[in-house]
């Protein structure tokens, strides 16, 4: 079976409803008992996300692993909503997801889904499936989506950006909260060891590193010059300009309203918040997030490495942190951390005041626990320099 587009063309803007305590569209539950019985494979590889958390980059990315190298023409015939298909979505007579994937002649079969933890099939569980979930901090996965209704015709209106807003942290979207989906997967991670929990921040720091961490779960083991290809083909301009991955195929999407691929960056909803809203997103976060071992990044350095600033009573978050990330831990009253060589540091306070101020950041503003960016000023550069010697120098 394959997508009809012109037919999927005419199909019109869904309502949300109530589905078992999850906000849903029609789209995604018309099927509900046929996904629900569906029969996984234990070599199946599920793609599970929060819609707009890098579902395509990382499905491409799988799809190249497996295939690029057996099924070249596949890259070049088949579109991505094929390669790896959608589970959940039923609209007849256009598309079915899992005629989709009963159509798969692949082994494994990659298969996307948008399910929070509780609607995943149970035969994934019980035939021990691979899983990789992939997250994106709140602020800019909102974003994306909030330009994904826009386009999508088979998604609710958005309406506006303030009333999106408000409808995001109440959770009325389409897969329910934001909040529950990141931590319904991280939980589930605790127990079942079959689950690759990655990052969309950390896919856009460094891709490379990423694929190697993906290949080892996986177990794959591609040559240096395949990996390099791969991560080649999946830099955004490639994906941007690659039919059979951009979903230019599907005009249900209306392109000229937003394209699929739109900026692929961290930190674009700088461009969408205002203060206000930052501040009042950044008070109910911390009432939702409660989990500390559990931090995204709102933003990375360009330079190669962001500055974790925290102040003395989130040293605990900034510590749980380091752990999940593998870091070394040591806490001191201040601390700087390195994300990407895994290094900390110490920095003294009155630095620390200078960089709040020079910055125009309010000490307030610390509590969702990974806290500094925008590496730009010479204070911060000096600050950077100061540290990355203080490593070198370490033992
Ligand atoms: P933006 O709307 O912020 O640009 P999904 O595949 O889950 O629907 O996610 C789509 C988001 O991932 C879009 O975000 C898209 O641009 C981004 N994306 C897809 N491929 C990417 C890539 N290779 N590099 C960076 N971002 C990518």
């Amino acid at each position: 079976m394959s997508v009809d587009p012109d037919k999927i063309n005419s199909a019109s803007r869904p309502e949300l409803i109530d589905f078992h305590g999850v906000s849903m569209v029609h789209y995604f539950t018309d099927n509900w008992e046929t996904v629900q019985n569906f029969q996984a494979r234990p070599d199946d590889i599920l793609i599970a996300t929060y819609p707009k958390a890098g579902t395509t980059w990382v499905s491409y990315i799988l799809d190249l692993l497996y295939f690029g190298q057996t099924m070249p023409e596949r890259q070049t015939s088949i579109p991505i909503y094929e390669r790896v298909p959608f589970l959940e979505i039923f609209a007849p007579p256009v598309i079915s997801g899992t005629d989709l994937v009963e159509g798969l002649s692949t082994s494994p079969r990659l298969i996307k889904t948008h399910f929070p933890v509780q609607f995943v099939p149970k035969s994934f569980w019980e035939q021990n499936c691979r899983m990789v979930y992939v997250a994106r901090n709140a602020k800019d996965n909102m974003v994306s989506y909030f330009h994904f209704e826009r386009m999508n015709r088979i998604q609710p209106d958005p309406g506006d950006w303030s009333s999106y807003f408000q409808k995001f942290m109440e959770g009325k979207m389409v897969f329910g909260p934001w909040y529950d989906h990141v931590n319904g997967w991280w939980k589930k991670k605790q127990t079942y060891s079959k689950l690759h929990y990655m990052f969309f921040e950390d896919l856009v720091e460094d891709t490379g590193r990423e694929i190697d961490k993906l290949c080892s779960f996986l177990g794959l083991s591609p040559s240096a010059e395949e990996k390099k290809q791969i991560t080649g083909e999946v830099q955004f301009d490639n994906m941007k300009k690659n039919g059979m991955a951009n979903y230019s195929t599907l005009p249900v999407m209306d392109f000229k309203i937003s394209p699929f691929m739109r900026k692929g960056k961290v930190g674009d909803w700088k461009n969408h918040f205002t203060v206000a809203q930052s501040e009042q997103f950044d008070e109910d976060y911390r009432k939702k997030m409660r989990d500390p071992t559990l931090q995204f990044r709102t933003e990375i350095c360009k330079k190669g490495f962001n500055i974790y600033l925290h102040s003395y009573c989130h040293m605990r978050k900034a510590s749980q942190h380091c752990i999940a990330q593998n870091n070394k831990v040591k806490c001191h009253q201040s601390t700087v951390y390195l994300h990407t060589n895994s290094i900390n540091t110490t920095l003294d306070d009155s630095k620390i005041s200078r960089l709040i101020v020079a910055e125009g950041v309010r000490k307030g503003a610390f509590s969702s626990g990974l806290v500094f960016m925008g590496l730009n000023s010479p204070l911060c550069a000096e600050l950077c320099e100061t540290i990355v010697n203080q490593f070198k120098n370490s033992p």
